[in-house]
């Protein structure tokens, strides 16, 4: 009872062994005295061929199973004669489990993302969503892989939250169905379960600092949530979010941290994942692979805001949003300069203060114009990581809160990390799917997580 993709690994040595595949019928050809089944049991992207003659019992049964069917078969592994697979198998017993008619969603062409997306529960069983979901796992792993090996503690921060970490406010309430009141609250009928305002976090940053300020070297990876009207094919209201945090880095250290991981993710999909990484390359972007090799063995671009500022203005481009020191890059902005200006992966730091968020380190050389911000911007995506030096001067930080109208009660916590051995230290937060898209090549952040979360959309 071995996956179909440990089969193929194994090749020569499973021959004329004697195996039992599960799975879901892909495609069957019915040549009368023998039918070809092909079934997959979404280890791999290919499937197994699978041979059954007609004086196999259960033949007539067989042969009209329809696209989408659940079988066990067992049998064995023989050189296919056929062209298309190297190896089949030749069925001496097939079970059906479940049974599908005609009206299964998925026939066997090719389907939009568009109508896939409507059936989010039965497009895992398509090729594209297949390889999008093992390239995502292996993402993960990967990530898991690298922070560890190099020493960082893996903190689990929380999702139900009081503060928010960006200062945007465009967080979900968290309340209670049916109403509850707290026993001793006296206010009867609130729903304020926690007794404070509590949202869905936006980002692990606050609780990430503090472990950081103890443990030195830290990464959060869970799910963050934005109530933003964004209908973007890079903004999802629920998303993952991978942050690190450092404790005495600066951000040259933080951009060097974030250009290793993320050249030590890609380099592991591609060759541990060489099969879906092929597919994507010569189904959703053409010369995909070699792309991504390129981009990790050479150095990321390094420019600061103000130099990004002048390529933009020198471009001769007639952006939709005027380019002026001062104002945020908006996506057209940042994808001219990783796309068409340098074709590489791109780190745009010292922000001007006004467009980052509280946290983010006034730099003394201009007297706080600008913050100790990076951004790293990639080819097709756009931003892929936002991070900083964060503030750790309890004056300074105090009185950033109070230019923004942030009630400085609200971060107590956060500023006794300020109060009792501060440390200078930064981090980063990259957008998982915005990684995964980087790295399948797919063009909507909807087609790369499970069930993905949209303004109007939370159907499955
Ligand atoms: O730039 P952002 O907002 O930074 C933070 O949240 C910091 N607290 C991170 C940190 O320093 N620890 O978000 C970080 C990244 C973005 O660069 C983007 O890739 C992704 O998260 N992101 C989103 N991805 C999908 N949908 C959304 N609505 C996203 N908002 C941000
Ligand atoms: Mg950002």
């Amino acid at each position: 009872k071995v996956r179909i993709k440990t089969i193929l690994e194994q090749g020569e040595r499973m021959v004329d062994k004697n195996v039992t595949i599960r799975g879901w019928v892909r495609s069957i050809r019915d040549q009368k005295k023998f039918a070809f089944l092909v079934v997959n049991d979404g280890s791999c992207l290919s499937g197994l061929q699978v041979f059954v003659e007609s004086t196999l019992q259960s033949y007539e049964k067989v042969k009209s199973l329809l696209t989408g069917s659940s079988v066990s078969v067992s049998g064995k592994l023989v050189h296919s004669i056929g062209r298309g697979q190297q190896y089949e198998l030749q069925a001496d017993d097939v079970h059906i489990y479940g049974t599908c008619d005609a009206s299964y969603p998925l026939q066997k062409k090719r389907h939009s993302f568009e109508y896939l997306r409507r059936i989010a529960h039965l497009r895992p069983r398509t090729n594209t969503f297949g390889a999008v979901m093992r390239v995502r796992s292996m993402l993960a792993f990967a990530t898991h892989c690298f922070f560890q090996e190099n020493g960082f503690v893996y903190i689990h921060s929380p999702i139900i939250t009081a503060s928010d970490c960006e200062g945007a406010g465009e967080m979900f309430r968290v309340l209670t169905e049916p109403a509850k009141s707290l026993n001793n609250s006296g206010k009867e009928g609130t729903r304020e379960f926690f007794g404070v305002p509590t949202f869905l976090t936006v980002s692990g940053q606050l609780s990430a600092e503090a472990y950081s300020c103890a443990l030195r070297d830290v990464y959060t990876f869970g799910p963050a949530f934005r109530a933003e009207y964004s209908n973007t094919t890079r903004h999802l209201s629920e998303f993952w979010m991978v942050e690190p945090e450092m404790a005495f880095a600066d951000l040259q250290a933080d951009m060097t941290n974030a250009e290793s991981y993320v050249k030590f993710v890609i380099r592991y999909v591609l060759e541990k994942c060489k099969e879906d990484m092929d597919f994507f390359d010569r189904f959703i972007e053409n010369g995909l692979t070699s792309r991504l090799h390129n981009y990790v063995e050479k150095p990321f671009i390094r420019i600061s805001y103000t130099e990004a500022i002048e390529i933009l203005k020198k471009s001769g481009k007639s952006f939709q949003f005027p380019v002026n020191w001062g104002e945020d890059l908006a996506t057209e902005h940042e994808r001219y300069l990783a796309e068409e200006y340098f074709d590489h992966p791109v780190f745009v730091f010292n922000y001007p203060a006004g467009i980052k968020a509280f946290y983010m380190r006034n730099n003394d050389h201009d007297s706080g114009k600008t913050v100790a911000a990076m951004d790293l911007l990639v080819p097709r995506i756009g931003e892929l990581i936002g991070g900083s030096e964060r503030e750790e001067r309890l004056e300074v930080l105090e009185q950033k809160l109070h230019e923004l109208g942030l009630e400085a009660e609200n971060y107590w916590w956060y500023l006794d990390l300020r109060r009792f051995g501060s440390v200078p230290h930064a981090g980063y937060g990259l957008g998982f799917e915005r990684l995964v898209q980087f790295v399948t090549g797919m063009e909507n952040i909807r087609d790369v997580i499970p069930f993905p979360r949209f303004p109007g959309s939370a159907e499955f």
